[in-house]
């Protein structure tokens, strides 16, 4: 596969990669079912050098919030966010800190009392973007009857209007995140569930139990991420037979390169197209 010849593209046992796309090819369509994270890993991480927003980040530069909740939130993403990606400490080090921000931060989103439907303008005034060819990305999967489970601890209502704006929610595609909950007026109030953080993915499957069991027969797992919590998103899917992991590594490349080849099958590093998933769709539906 030519794409694979693109220097953004790194991997530590190409032969093993080969062996888990052949297993992939095997089982075909009906057996294929995709697990992706949402920010930085189908959205774009950076355009011509300039950081593109996570699903918060649409909402905390919105005019939805005052200019001094901003100022707070940039605070809580300034002392968090080094933190969600120090390779030197371990997930387990991480866990409070990543529940602490997403605590703060959730706490002052809904102090601002934001609104429901001023969601969809917002986003669309945003610079969210998803990866050079999502179109094929999502049609292709969609036209193949691919289940497509979006795992994000991002904002599950700033997601689904992205992907909706760019014309890919297809039928074949469920969310998990952490959705709002608005009041009879359509004012935020709190968020719904259990919250999702980047480090809690584990529990994903265990938490979805209902969907898993009713996709038991694709028992082959395409997985996208770009951060190390995103590895455990499959932990306790049943009958898994082959999984491939695809890891974007967007930031701190030099630190992390090595983590990240021991763990993901296939490193993609500041590279912000879909071309690699696509190439391999194409081999595999
Ligand atoms: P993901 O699971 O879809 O990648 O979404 C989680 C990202 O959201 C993670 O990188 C942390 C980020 N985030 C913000 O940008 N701002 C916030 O206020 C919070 C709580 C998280
Ligand atoms: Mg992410």
């Amino acid at each position: 596969m030519p794409q694979f010849d693109k220097t953004t593209v790194h991997m530590k046992d190409p032969e093993r990669v080969e062996q888990i796309i052949c297993g992939l090819i095997k089982g075909g369509a009906f057996k294929l079912q995709i697990i992706t994270d949402f920010d930085m890993t189908l959205s774009k991480f950076a355009v011509n050098g300039k950081r593109c927003p996570s699903c918060h980040y649409v909402i905390d530069n919105s005019k939805l919030v005052t200019d001094d909740c901003r100022q707070k939130l940039l605070q809580l993403k300034n002392k968090y966010y080094p933190i969600e990606i120090d390779p030197h400490l371990t997930m387990e080090e991480k866990y409070p800190f990543m529940v602490e921000w997403y605590f703060k931060s959730h706490s002052l989103l809904v102090e601002q009392r934001l609104q429901k439907d001023k969601l969809a303008e917002v986003v669309r005034e945003s610079d969210a973007a998803l990866r050079e060819g999502y179109e094929q990305f999502f049609d292709r999967l969609h036209q193949h009857k691919v289940p497509v489970f979006i795992f994000s601890a991002g904002l599950g209502d700033v997601l689904e209007e992205i992907i909706h704006q760019a014309g890919v929610y297809h039928p074949n595609i469920k969310v998990v995140s952490n959705f709002m909950d608005f009041d009879d007026n359509g004012i935020l109030r709190g968020f719904k569930g259990e919250l999702i953080h980047v480090y809690n993915k584990h529990d994903g499957a265990l938490r979805n139990t209902e969907y898993f069991k009713q996709l038991k027969e694709y028992c082959n797992i395409i997985l996208l991420g770009d951060s190390l919590g995103d590895l455990s998103m499959a932990d306790g899917v049943p009958n898994v037979e082959n999984i491939l992991k695809i890891g974007f590594l967007n930031d701190k490349v030099e630190e992390r390169m090595d983590k990240y080849l021991d763990s993901y099958d296939i490193v993609l590093v500041k590279d912000e197209t879909l071309d690699v998933p696509n190439s391999i769709l194409q081999k595999v539906l």
